[in-house]
């Protein structure tokens, strides 16, 4: 892990509050995987906290993340122009460990979706991804050419505005029977993971299954705890340190 001063190569809106931030680190960061996450501020000092975003996309040096503008820290980081600096603390987390499986399906929804787009880059080469996205209408749905990698994108919205009306996780279990995965990967709201596992208790669907939490953090090193989530073991984990990504049978939800 490093703490590096990167530069703003690009910023753009690609949706409705949606921007596309890739910077370039001055040195490389080592392995970067789908899944992992970066704390990133701009230095500003009034957003001294780092924001945790999903790596989305790895070139080299260039590193990208997709953010949603939600408060203070998203709405700082869309002022950024080309050339700024921003602090950039990379690669953090665990990451989506699919090594050994060949049919992956993969279930996102909202801002949920970004992270999962490094995981179909990272293995499209070697793993059939059968994907299965869900944004809230027309004007928030992006990243497609980046999930179109994978074998089939099934995209669909809460209003129909976009592919067929609904959410991913329906959309998924409609099409299960045609989809032999041996794993899935997901990430999305709170919702929407616990819908997903109720649905796979209801239908004793055993395939393993991985999630990826966004819990609010603070440090996203593990000293702080202010990202505990309970495991059913009566544990707690760090979403940060021991996540983000899970067994969805290893956390309560
Ligand atoms: C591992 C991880 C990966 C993430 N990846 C992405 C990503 O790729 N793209 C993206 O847009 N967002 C991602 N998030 C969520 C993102 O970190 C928050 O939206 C962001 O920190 C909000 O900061 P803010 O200052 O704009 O808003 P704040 O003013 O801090 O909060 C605004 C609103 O957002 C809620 N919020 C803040 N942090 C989180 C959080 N972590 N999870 C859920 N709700 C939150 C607050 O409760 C509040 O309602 C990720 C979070 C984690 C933990
Ligand atoms: S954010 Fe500080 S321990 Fe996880």
């Amino acid at each position: 892990m490093k703490d590096l001063k990167a530069t703003v190569k690009s910023n753009e809106r690609i949706a409705e509050n949606i921007y596309s931030l890739t910077v370039t680190l001055p040195e490389s960061a080592g392995e970067i995987h789908g899944g992992q996450f970066v704390n990133i501020s701009t230095g500003d000092s009034s957003h001294l906290l780092r924001r945790p975003l999903g790596v989305a996309k790895v070139e080299g040096n260039d590193v990208t993340v997709c953010y949603q503008i939600k408060g203070s820290g998203t709405q700082n980081l869309a002022t950024l122009s080309s050339g700024a600096s921003v602090n950039i603390l990379l690669p953090l987390g665990n990451g989506f460990n699919i090594s050994g499986y060949k049919n992956v399906a993969v279930i996102g929804g909202g801002v949920g979706v970004f992270p999962l787009v490094a995981t179909v880059r990272e293995h499209c080469k070697n793993i059939n991804f059968y994907t299965y996205v869900g944004f809230r209408n027309k004007s928030a749905v992006c990243l497609l050419d980046e999930l179109e990698k994978s074998k089939t994108l099934t995209v669909v919205t809460d209003d129909g505005s976009y592919g067929k009306k609904g959410n991913a996780v329906e959309a998924f279990f409609a099409d299960a029977a045609n989809v032999k995965a041996d794993a899935i990967i997901a990430c999305g709201p709170p919702v929407m993971l616990k819908v997903l596992k109720t649905e796979m208790q209801k239908r004793n669907v055993k395939t393993p299954c991985l999630v990826s939490l966004e819990e609010r953090m603070g440090c996203g090193l593990g000293a702080c705890l202010v990202c505990v989530c309970k495991k059913h073991d009566g544990q707690n984990a760090r979403v940060c340190k021991d996540g983000p990504v899970f067994d969805i049978d290893e956390v309560e939800l």
